[in-house]
């Protein structure tokens, strides 16, 4: 099997701090993506939002065997402003766009071959979904060649959404975004810089991808994400911590400095390291991040993120997400009791 060329440089990340799924951020499993489809160097472009954050946890990058570069983009004006932001990085080097919020299990080692070795200014992959109209989607025409996009359409015009990954050859894509106005959203469009490369007559090359694509956008998505990376990325698991007077059933990873005591878990699971589960009952498809401490309490097709704190809960948990650092605290008794919470924005709480 080849690889792409060995460390090509200016292969590009566009990340944001996203949820954890199966144990890592949404973005760290997307960045690793990129390393095995041969990238070595990478810039990853921080929003608004904590970028302090993604720098804090990735570092130079040389823990994932990248050598990462930080580039802020400050208000987020979208992807094609992103993909602006970083042409100095890239030069006249072809590179990848990959959203930091998209999981493709098959990985993207083929596409990165196929637009590599084809003379495309712009590569780009689709996946069928059953709601198009939530994403870009491929405009073809009835002898099936890629005649256009177009961004959310109301109407979709082929059930093809464009997943966020999207190969370049400069120094196209550069005057096509140089070209664009901000959409209904806002938003300069990296669809519509794609459309641009087509009208221009330039080559767009795509190709599909097999099984399983997603766009973690909703927590569904991001409970989807989880069920299938925890099925499909840890093997059969393996336990690094301490197990005590319980049961750890399936494929479980049990990480190092944490501890399993007088407890049940039901894998597929992953629990992070530092983290203490003790008289509890973890059930399949669960996620529990570094440094959280279950006591007395069920959980089942939830992930959890670091150092959360369940004490004496007195509901089963199920298809939850929970923040880092939140703690949820039962009273400890069974008589009816008040609830007392502090609760972050956009939070969904079905009791
Ligand atoms: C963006 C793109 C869209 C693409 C999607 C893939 O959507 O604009 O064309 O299908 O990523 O994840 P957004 O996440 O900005 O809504």
């Amino acid at each position: 099997m080849t690889t792409p060329k060995e460390a090509s440089p200016g292969l590009f990340f566009f990340a944001a701090m996203t949820s954890e799924v199966a144990g890592k951020p949404v973005s760290q499993w997307a960045l690793e993506d990129l390393r095995d489809a041969g990238a070595r160097d990478v810039a990853v472009v921080l929003g608004s939002l904590a970028p302090e954050r993604v720098v804090e946890y990735y570092g130079d990058g040389s823990r994932l065997g990248l050598r990462l570069t930080y580039v802020y983009q400050g208000y987020p004006y979208g992807i094609a402003h992103a993909v602006y932001t970083v042409r100095d990085f890239v030069g006249d080097e072809p590179f990848v766009v990959y959203l930091g919020d998209n999981v493709i299990l098959e990985g993207i080692a083929r596409f990165a071959r196929d637009f590599e070795g084809g003379d495309y200014d712009a590569y780009v992959l689709f996946a069928e979904v059953p709601d198009p109209t939530r994403f870009g989607v491929g405009v073809f025409d009835e002898r099936g060649n890629l005649r256009g996009f177009v961004e959310k359409p109301r109407t979709p015009p082929s059930p093809y959404a464009l997943v966020g990954v999207y190969f370049f050859r400069p120094p196209h894509v550069f005057r096509a975004i140089e070209t664009l106005r901000p959409s209904w959203r806002g938003e300069l469009e990296i669809t519509e810089a794609l459309q641009r490369l087509l009208d221009w007559g330039l080559r767009v090359g795509y190709g599909f991808v097999k099984g399983w694509w997603k766009d973690t956008g909703t927590p569904e998505d991001v409970l989807e994400a989880n069920r299938m990376l925890l099925d499909k990325r840890w093997g059969d698991g393996y336990v690094r911590g301490t197990v005590k007077s319980s049961r750890v059933e399936g494929r479980v990873v049990v990480e190092e400095g944490s501890a399993i005591v007088n407890s049940t878990v039901r894998g597929p699971a992953y629990i992070g390291s530092g983290s203490l589960v003790e008289d509890s009952y973890v059930g399949p498809y669960t996620s529990i991040g570094e440094g959280c401490r279950l006591l007395r309490v069920e959980v089942e097709n939830s992930v959890l993120m670091d150092r959360v704190a369940l004490e004496d809960v007195p509901w089963r948990i199920v298809d939850s997400i929970i923040g880092a650092e939140s703690t949820i605290k039962g009273g400890g008794d069974s008589k009816p009791k008040g609830i007392r919470m502090f609760v972050g924005e956009r939070a969904v709480i079905g009791l």
